[in-house]
């Protein structure tokens, strides 16, 4: 697929076939894609973790919710934060460099694009931050083997995609032209 292509069908996908691993040239594919993104001053220390295994994104997901239901502000979007998708690679990168959020971000669209440009569905996972960066987090923090000077970013979750997912509205009025 073309790169303008994966940029005008990229799409939130949130439904997936449950149970449909990525191939490992498809995982490789999304973590080359990764690997190559560009970084601020070349420091390349933003990290990729990837969770395939069901039952410790599940757990996952159940320490999440349990977090989102006792700060009294209980999960809007349904009952998991990666849809069930089959993989979810989180972005993390260190809290003292200022580029830190800008170049997971610059990531995660890599990923993304080279997701849907081999036909997989994908959502970037923007929702777990506060639960990471709270002491409910701690425990998947070690688990994971985030470190203390180190702080979640992104995620990104993929799988294949079930249904359709529709293309939002685009606002009016975002790109302006100075004439001087
Ligand atoms: C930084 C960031 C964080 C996001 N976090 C979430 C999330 O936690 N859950 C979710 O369902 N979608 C999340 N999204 C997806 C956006 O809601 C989505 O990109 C937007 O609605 C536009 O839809 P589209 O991606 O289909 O164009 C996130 C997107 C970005 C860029």
């Amino acid at each position: 697929m073309e790169t303008l292509e994966a940029i005008a069908t990229r799409r939130s996908v949130r439904a997936y076939e449950e149970g449909k691993q990525l191939t490992k040239e498809q995982l490789d594919a999304i973590l080359k894609a990764f690997l190559e993104a560009p970084t601020a001053r070349n420091r390349q220390e933003i990290r990729a973790i990837v969770m395939q295994d069901a039952a410790e994104i599940n757990a996952l997901n159940d320490a999440f919710m349990t977090y989102n239901r006792n700060s009294g502000r209980p999960f809007a979007r349904g009952n998991t934060f990666h849809y069930n998708a089959p993989t979810f690679i989180i972005l993390v990168a260190p809290r003292d460099f200022s580029y830190s959020e800008i170049d997971a971000g610059i990531a995660v669209e890599n990923m993304a694009l080279a997701a849907t440009s081999l036909g997989l569905g994908n959502v970037i996972i923007g929702c777990l931050g506060q639960f990471f960066m709270r002491e409910d987090g701690a425990a998947w923090r070690a688990k994971l083997g985030i470190a203390p000077e180190e702080m979640f970013v992104i995620g990104l979750a993929v799988g294949t995609q079930k249904g359709e997912a529709k293309k939002p509205t685009e606002k009016d009025g975002r790109v302006t032209f100075y004439k001087g």
